[in-house]
């Protein structure tokens, strides 16, 4: 598959003196959600991820705190991201290995485009390539 990972700048609307809302959704979103899930209070020395997914995509925002995000693609193209601002998502398509840190305050917001199933998780870094 030849999709990559891109990031996704969310509206964001109000001002520093009032606070901020930011929206997904049919318009901004590259697939229809069916799962959210968010990760938090990850140790600093911690490393999520370390597996693929066979047809799931996500969209990762950082809500809170700093997110560090390496991507690898089938055919070994390698990307990093960061994600510090709670209106910026990262896509994942399907097919990408994904190590992710976390800043000690950081809140990981997940949204997915299938509901939980263990069966759809790469998690051999030699079956995945
Ligand atoms: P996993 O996806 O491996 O987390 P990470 O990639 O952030 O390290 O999930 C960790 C555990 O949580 C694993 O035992 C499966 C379970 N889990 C669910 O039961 N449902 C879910 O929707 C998710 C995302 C995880």
């Amino acid at each position: 598959n030849s999709e990559k990972p891109y990031l996704i700048s969310f509206p964001k609307i109000g001002a520093a003196s009032l606070g901020f809302i930011s929206i997904a959704e049919k318009e901004n979103l590259p697939f229809v959600p069916k799962r959210i899930y968010w990760t938090y209070a990850t140790p600093q020395e911690v490393e999520r991820g370390n597996h693929s997914h066979k047809e799931l995509e996500q969209l990762l925002i950082a809500v809170a705190g700093k997110i560090s995000i390496k991507t690898e693609s089938l055919s070994g193209e390698k990307e990093d991201f960061v994600l510090d601002s709670p209106n910026m998502g990262l896509y994942l398509p399907k097919r990408h290995w994904r190590t992710i840190t976390y800043s000690e305050n950081a809140v990981q917001l997940c949204i997915a485009s299938m509901e939980y199933n263990e069966d759809d998780y790469i998690r051999e870094y030699n079956d995945f390539k």
